[in-house]
């Protein structure tokens, strides 16, 4: 039975890569809003792509959260692939310290024996600092990594819930809302059409970074999120390697 459910999932992602146009949507069994250790398997699959995909010398931007933070115990060292650096996609230093991409990057990096870059700035940034931060030298190193990443591994948001994790101010929450955010990804909120609606100040890795990037890991479950990802994927690079679970792609297979 149980390889009968799995062969049904198989079907199932090959249904969605064709529909949202993406090169490769593995599903694993189950529903993350119900049943947290569901990410268990989400991180083993996409550390297993992942895994797969890295060549020697490559430069990996990963973003904070937990299904991205999810693949950590699943990552090893692998004999061929030497001099690998993990980049933190984003400056930030957000209250979540254990799912911030810095913090990923760093544990990352441990478990395959490989190296890592981190940014530690504020999450919001005036328009002065802002402007100030990009000929800072630690900013510029770290900006010249994001523009030959080979690989980007990262998750997908709620634009709702990320602005109440991210303590965004009133202002901005009513901009967001204003324009009818829907997803986030690396610091942009898109709305449902995938048009970019709004973008946090900080330094990042762009999207035409991630655009030429030969390999994207997107890891993202539950059902909860599937404007979010429906949104995400209108405008998602064609490389995107898509690890979800069986519910979300289920409500997603429905909406398409
Ligand atoms: O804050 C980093 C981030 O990757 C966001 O870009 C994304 O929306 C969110 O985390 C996903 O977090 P989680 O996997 O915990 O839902």
């Amino acid at each position: 039975a149980l390889v009968y459910e799995w062969s049904g999932l198989t079907q199932l992602g090959k249904a969605l890569e064709q529909q949202l146009g993406l090169q490769h949507v593995l599903v694993v069994p189950g529903d993350y809003n119900d049943d947290e250790t569901v990410l268990t398997l989400l991180g083993k699959e996409a550390a297993q792509q992942f895994l797969s995909t890295i060549a020697n010398e490559q430069v990996v931007a990963v973003t904070g959260g937990k299904s991205v933070a999810s693949l950590a115990q699943f990552l090893q060292p692998v004999d061929h692939q030497q001099n690998i650096t993990f980049v933190a996609a984003r400056g930030g230093i957000g209250h979540e310290m254990h799912m911030q991409a810095n913090t990923l990057v760093a544990t990352f990096a441990m478990q395959m024996d490989a190296q890592h870059r981190t940014l530690f700035l504020p999450e919001h940034l005036s328009e002065q600092a802002y402007q100030a931060m990009l000929t800072e030298p630690m900013v510029t190193e770290i900006m010249a990594y994001y523009d030959r990443a080979d690989c980007v591994i990262h998750g997908i948001g709620s634009a709702e819930e990320m602005a109440i994790r991210r303590n965004t101010s009133a202002e901005d929450l009513r901009i967001l809302e204003e324009k009818g955010a829907v997803s986030e990804a690396f610091g942009y909120y898109f709305n449902a059409e995938g048009q970019i609606v709004h973008r946090i100040r900080t330094i990042g890795i762009q999207l035409e970074q991630v655009e030429k990037c030969k390999h994207i890991i997107a890891v993202a479950a539950g059902k909860q999120k599937v404007n979010a990802m429906l949104s995400y994927f209108k405008v998602a690079p064609k490389q995107t390697i898509f690890i979800t679970d069986e519910a979300a792609a289920k409500a997603i297979a429905e909406r398409l």
